[in-house]
């Protein structure tokens, strides 16, 4: 796994937006897995100006979103599909129909064929090349809460009191956050060949740390990373504050530098 540890905010999303346009410029077809909440905004802005100043091309990408809160329409403000245009797709030229985020107003008898359908699409366009992953308050990815099998498919999920609570900074108040949510699974999301996993600030210190360093346990689903053989996490320091092999961190990503090659 390789870690890397920036100052700040703003250069973790500048180093996360040097991988994914490395792909997209290397790959115009790739199959980009993409995130919500605010741990991506910065990486968005930046690829938003990226296309904008330096013309990063994303007219043949293709893109997945891990989630989507169910009940919402697609023109709530706060939901996934929303948060997408308005953050990424809006800036950039990529075609809305190659932009795909879960159906959150999917009715509950066709939850099930809409979620396999939903895999079978990333399946179809050759699975996903790079999967963006924030971490969640409570150790989660995508909405893979404690207790998700490390084995689990895109399903609809319920929420812990804790990621409402954490998600309720959105909304008027925790009651109008939904309850429920579509979400890939841990199982999907390992499929991906390659994990961006990105995080910001002392109050993720401890999750961050459970997630690199502790056990792999469905009790913090950020920690199946572990099982990946390509992940690349970028934090800031304040991410990074509890780790207790940030020595070697730093190390191993110096060393990166002088020989040119990823040291995962
Ligand atoms: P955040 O959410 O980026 O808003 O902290 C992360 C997550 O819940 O995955």
């Amino acid at each position: 796994m390789r870690v890397l540890i920036t100052k700040n905010y703003e250069e973790m999303s500048k180093k996360a937006a040097d991988v994914v346009a490395e792909l997209v410029n290397r790959m115009p077809k790739c199959v980009l897995g993409l995130a919500t909440g605010s741990t991506p905004e910065g990486l968005y802005r930046e690829l938003v100006r990226r296309h904008r100043e330096e013309g990063l091309d994303f007219s043949m990408t293709t893109t997945f979103n891990l989630d989507e809160y169910y009940g919402l329409d697609v023109n709530h403000p706060q939901s996934y599909r929303y948060f997408m245009d308005t953050n990424l797709f809006n800036g950039i030229n990529i075609e809305k129909k190659n932009t795909f985020v879960p159906d959150g107003k999917v009715p509950v008898k066709d939850i099930d064929m809409f979620c396999k359908e939903y895999e079978q699409k990333i399946k179809k366009a050759g699975g996903i090349d790079i999967q963006v992953l924030g971490i969640g308050g409570d150790g989660h990815i995508a909405f893979n809460e404690p207790g998700s099998s490390l084995t689990s498919r895109t399903r609809l999920v319920a929420l812990t009191e804790q990621t409402i609570k954490d998600n309720s900074r959105f909304f008027k108040s925790d009651k109008e956050v939904p309850r429920y949510a579509l979400s890939m699974g841990v199982g999907t999301i390992l499929e991906a060949k390659e994990l961006l996993v990105l995080a910001t600030g002392e109050k993720k210190a401890e999750v961050v740390a459970k997630a690199i360093e502790g056990p792999i346990t469905s009790s913090i689903t950020a920690s199946a990373i572990q099982m990946h053989p390509k992940v690349t996490v970028i934090i800031d320091e304040g991410a990074a504050s509890r780790l207790s092999m940030a020595v070697f961190y730093r190390f191993a990503a110096e060393a990166e530098a002088k020989i040119g090659l990823k040291l995962f």
